[in-house]
């Protein structure tokens, strides 16, 4: 499909990325501003899923990708009825990703929020690097367990570069090329 024809169809936007590389930060910001210019939109954050959809998993692979696969599910039903779906999950094997692109098709855009290992434990928003580090927490992305970056993101952003609003400004300027939404000059993009 040309670029610029799919304005009112829906989509999903795959936020992907370390714990505290600004997934939550970035779609929170996104999510404000569709609010205003998209009818209908539907947040997936992995911290919240695995309360409810995926309550009881852990952090296996296994389990990891059972959680990816459950969002990628909800992702794409809602996607097809015309909703805007942010997605924040660390999602940190490609295999399992790849799948839900494929189910979800040419309107999965996968965001990969970069920042190195270092700073996010450095920023330590929840406090979780310094007990991985401590080896209280097993299998921990990125300190003791893996993350596979994705190889084609849609968007590569990296949040050690710049701020939140930037990267969100990126974000919709991408949906606005895509033709999901229209362009809208009066917005305070500040
Ligand atoms: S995913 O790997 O299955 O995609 P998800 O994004 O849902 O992960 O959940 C990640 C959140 O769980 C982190 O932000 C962190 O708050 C918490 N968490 C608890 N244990 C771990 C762990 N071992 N590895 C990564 N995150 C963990």
């Amino acid at each position: 499909m040309e670029n610029g024809t799919r304005n009112g169809r829906g989509f999903t936007l795959w936020f992907t990325g370390l714990s505290g590389a600004g997934k939550t930060t970035i779609s929170e910001i996104v999510e404000h501003e569709l609010r205003n210019r998209f009818r209908k939109i539907e947040v997936l954050d992995g911290d919240i899923v695995r309360t409810n959809l995926s309550k009881g998993l852990g952090f296996s692979r296994e389990d990891r990708d059972t959680n990816v696969l459950r969002i990628g599910f909800v992702a794409d039903l809602l996607t097809r009825n015309g909703v805007g779906v942010i997605v924040s999950a660390i999602s940190p094997f490609k295999e399992v990703r790849d799948q839900v692109r494929r189910n979800i098709g040419e309107d999965f855009i996968e965001v990969f929020v970069d920042a190195p290992l270092e700073v996010c434990a450095e920023r330590d928003v929840k406090g979780l690097y310094k007990k991985a580090f401590a080896g209280e927490i097993p299998q921990f992305t990125g300190v003791s367990d893996p993350y596979e970056p994705p190889a084609a993101p849609e968007l590569h952003i990296k949040t050690d570069e710049e701020e939140p609003a930037e990267s969100a400004r990126k974000v919709i300027c991408y949906l606005e090329e895509l033709g999901y939404l229209r362009p809208v000059e009066a917005l305070n993009r500040a």
